[in-house]
């Protein structure tokens, strides 16, 4: 099998390759830190070697449960936020046809408890009025509001709809081993479980239950994906010198850019599959490092569709930013531009080409475009878009954000700052514990 390759010269002139494998020692010391846990965040390391560590007996049972839910629901309710949805959502868009829910293809995957919008829950509540459907509960704390919120909703309607017996035995829980409120209703409830390990954050969970179950529910082959992280996992492992290590590459190289002023960075695909890989993305590197008033701000943009909006700013706007293109080596179909009489479109000088031709001269025309315009170019490839080589995208991105988070100096494994929000919607809300602050705010 071949592998993803990264691909940084045409970073450089923004920085230089001296500069990046200056870094060498700090990676390859960040990289041993990791697998010795002896660095910040320690006890949240056990996405390291969730790969090679996930037992055969494991799969068959996420296997088995998918089954269940294809075999008996119209519609699965993924229900959870942040770490506890992304991971999945990025797999199942970037794998499934972007017109599969529109043939009735069972079971359509929906997403709820990523908000706290009533119209999106009246209207997935409507929406599922007609349907047999089952949810899987996800947070690993269990008493995040958004998606307590959205179970609460969904169980009674379910339970409404089905009778409680038959709703048990379509709601699935993945929590803690034996803390949090949904711990304590999956237990009194009698539903099935998963555990999400106590050493796994969320943004790290998706070769865990929490990203598998979903993605196996959509028919995703999860062998594959977790064979793909296997291989990174291999050849991204401490022992690998900084040379031959993608992951302390990127990461080096991200954070030499950082240094040098591009404190953006953009994740760029030309195959809007990848969008939600994209937002998962985002999450795992702006969660990771943006603390102590330090890191690189995550955005992302889908191309060809985005050079319309954004690549003007991209082009000609301030240069505080860098671009990490993910690109797609071989589509899955072939379409071919066919001849046209008239030709009053003027594309008859396409004709006999593959669609793809022209979307990789798009690409190839902005990364030379954006470079000149100084904004340095990493690229990803992917050899294609399939489960395999996502399971190495997604654990690459994992291991080179514990290098990147180690050499920028944070703890790439706390969130502290998640939790302001929260205590001040608590305030307003007059959640009994929340009294003082409650005093305070709304005075
Ligand atoms: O990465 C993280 O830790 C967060 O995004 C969490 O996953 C998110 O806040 C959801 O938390 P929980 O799974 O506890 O409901």
């Amino acid at each position: 099998m071949k592998q993803i390759v990264l691909d940084i010269n045409k970073a450089l002139g923004a920085i230089t390759r001296e500069q990046v494998y200056a870094q060498d020692s700090k990676a390859e010391a960040a990289n041993k830190t990791l697998e010795n846990g002896t660095g910040k965040g320690n006890d949240f390391l056990g996405w390291l070697h969730l790969p090679s560590s996930i037992s055969e007996t494991e799969i068959a049972d996420i296997q088995a449960t998918a089954d269940i839910f294809r075999a008996n629901c119209e519609v699965v309710v993924v229900v959870g936020i942040g770490g506890s949805y992304l991971g999945s959502k990025a797999v199942i868009e970037a794998l499934s046809g972007p017109f599969d829910y529109l043939e009735n293809k069972k079971p359509v995957i929906v997403y709820a408890g990523h908000n706290i919008e009533e119209d999106y829950l009246y209207e997935l509540s409507n929406y599922l009025k007609s349907k047999s459907f089952g949810i899987i509960n996800i947070s690993k704390s269990g008493t995040t509001t958004e998606p307590a919120l959205a179970f609460r909703i969904l169980k009674k309607q379910l339970e409404d709809s089905v009778g409680k017996e038959i709703a048990r035995e379509r709601i699935v829980a993945i929590t803690d081993k034996a803390r949090g409120a949904l711990r304590t209703l999956a237990t009194k409830e009698e539903y099935k479980t998963y555990v999400i390990p106590d050493n796994v954050g969320g943004r790290f969970s998706v070769l865990t239950p929490v990203g598998l179950l979903p993605v196996a529910v959509a028919g995703i082959d999860i062998k594959q994906l977790i064979e793909g992280a296997v291989a990174m996992e291999t050849i991204t492992g401490a022992h690998m010198p900084f040379s031959n290590n993608i992951a302390a590459i990127y990461a080096a190289a991200r954070n030499e850019l950082y240094k040098n002023g591009k404190k953006i960075e953009i994740l760029v695909n030309f195959n809007s599959k990848l969008h939600y890989v994209s937002e998962w993305w985002k999450q795992l590197y702006g969660e990771s490092e943006g603390k102590e008033n330090k890191g690189i701000f995550t955005a992302a943009v889908d191309f060809t569709t985005d050079l319309h909006s954004m690549g003007q700013w991209i082009q000609e706007g301030e240069r505080s930013i860098f671009e990490t293109v993910i690109s797609i080596a071989q589509p899955q179909y072939q379409v071919e531009i066919p001849s046209d009489e008239q030709d009053l479109d003027g594309l008859n000088f396409l004709v006999g080409k593959r669609v793809d031709d022209v979307n990789k001269m798009a690409e190839l025309g902005t990364q030379l475009a954006h470079v000149d315009g100084g904004v340095p170019n990493i690229k990803i490839t992917l050899p294609q878009l399939n489960a395999y080589y996502l399971g190495q995208l997604l654990y690459f991105f994992e291991k080179a954000c514990g290098i990147s988070g180690y050499l920028l100096g944070v703890n790439p494994f706390d969130q502290p700052g998640v939790e302001a929000y929260k205590r001040n919607m608590f305030a307003l809300l007059d959640k009994p514990g929340y009294e003082e602050e409650s005093k305070r705010i709304q005075s």
